[in-house]
């Protein structure tokens, strides 16, 4: 408003312009490297090749030989595109064949399957909450359930990090309208396992519903790598939906929704991010269902996974690295400052190695640090390598822990 108390136009450009000057003065600018080739767990960037421990292809299945021969071969027999979306006459047979082997592989009822994971957690909260509900949320949850909380106009209520008491008092606080409780089962940028058996007890003695994101869990976690949720041994009664994604240990592209019957037919009816987008090539689905049996079979990749974390995670403490409490392929070493992640990141990208450096807003202001990310791809060497070349580096990541506050991610 101007001194007349008119309405002013905002100029865009200008907004824009001083948004991104502010990310460049605040070393917050984001920067995709253009990868060229990649093979196991080395990767060619702009021109230099480098080992990642930057991805998220956890069990080293992205470049598994049958999956690449089982989607060329489908692409084969049905093309490329799906065609149009599932409720047109996108639903191929191919994606048919996937949600049943999730559903049985998991133990639900039923599956539906997406494009991607953040396409799925827009649908879920969109289907299932409306104005005057709650979706109560761990602080660190991914950027995909706050943004389907926001958009399902329901009230968005976040409790400390993997704090259930504190869960459960704002629980009671906001007693009114339907309850969703939604978690990360393995948070993505620190790496630890969310309290899935309590937040259950609470979910069941506040009337909620239990939503677990699996995205970083499945395939890695449980039994079988049937995810967190079965590692915290809950059935479907106790965790009724669960997202498992397939981009990242799953080695593919898209996500699958399982849950209890009642629950997938309504998101299937009502998610405007399912009925209002082309469905996944079929041939990926392929893949995808090629994935689902390796990781299944293969269990020496969870066991040699496990190893190569151990032996990381005892090496950095040689080194006196501060690691955070994460038993999974997550690894995050706290460094806190932007400038200084940035040129630590560089440092390492200069030797020959991928790692993410990751800054705000994907963790919270002064929770800037390394995202290390191990896979079975990945061979103890490997391991041996980052460790040597974090050894030098070991003092200037110390120079300023991380926030141990973690309070406002995403
Ligand atoms: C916890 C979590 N949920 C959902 C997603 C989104 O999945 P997708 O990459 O399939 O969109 C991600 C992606 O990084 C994630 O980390």
């Amino acid at each position: 408003m101007d001194n007349d108390g008119q309405q002013r136009r905002i100029d865009l450009r200008a907004r824009v312009d001083s948004a991104l000057e502010r990310r460049v003065a605040d070393d917050l600018l984001r920067q995709r490297r253009t990868v060229s080739h990649c093979r196991q767990a080395h990767v060619s960037c702009d021109g230099q090749r480098l080992l990642d421990f930057a991805g998220n292809d956890y069990l080293g299945l992205a470049h598994h030989p049958a999956m690449v021969s089982a989607m060329q071969v489908a692409a084969q027999n049905c093309g490329v595109g799906a065609g149009a979306s599932h409720m047109v006459c996108g639903h191929h047979q191919e994606h048919e064949a996937l949600e049943r082997a999730i559903a049985q592989w998991l133990g639900y009822p039923r599956a539906l399957l997406f494009g991607a994971g953040y396409l799925a957690n827009l649908a879920v909260m969109q289907a299932l909450l409306q104005a005057g509900d709650v979706c109560l949320q761990d602080k660190l949850d991914h950027a995909s359930l706050i943004d389907g909380a926001r958009l399902s106009q329901a009230r968005l209520v976040r409790y400390p990090h993997a704090d259930v008491v504190a869960a459960r008092r704002q629980a009671q606080a906001h007693a009114e309208g339907a309850l969703l409780l939604a978690t990360d089962g393995v948070f993505s940028m620190d790496g630890d396992v969310a309290p899935l058996a309590e937040l259950a007890a609470l979910a069941d003695e506040q009337q909620g519903l239990l939503y677990v994101d699996e995205a970083h869990a499945i395939g890695v976690l449980g039994p079988d790598g049937r995810g967190s949720a079965a590692a915290a041994g809950l059935d479907p009664r106790r965790a009724p939906l669960l997202l498992v994604t397939l981009g990242k240990a799953l080695g593919s592209c898209g996500a699958v929704l399982v849950g209890q019957d009642w629950i997938i037919e309504h998101v299937m009816q009502t998610a405007r991010a399912y009925i209002y987008t082309t469905a996944m090539p079929p041939a990926l689905a392929v893949a995808a269902l090629t994935a689902v049996k390796l990781a299944r079979e293969q269990s020496w990749r969870r066991e040699k996974l496990a190893g190569l974390i151990a032996r990381f995670r005892s090496g950095a403490q040689a080194l006196g690295l501060q690691l955070l409490d994460s038993h999974t392929p997550i690894q995050p070493l706290p460094v806190g400052d932007n400038t200084r992640l940035l040129r630590i990141a560089q440092n390492l990208h200069e030797r020959g190695f991928l790692v993410g450096a990751i800054r705000p807003p994907s963790v919270p202001p002064g929770g800037a640090r390394l995202r290390i990310t191990l896979s079975a791809a990945h061979e103890p060497h490997d391991i041996d390598a980052l460790l040597d070349a974090l050894a030098p580096l070991a003092a200037e990541i110390a120079a300023g822990k991380g926030d141990p506050d973690h309070s406002v991610a995403g």
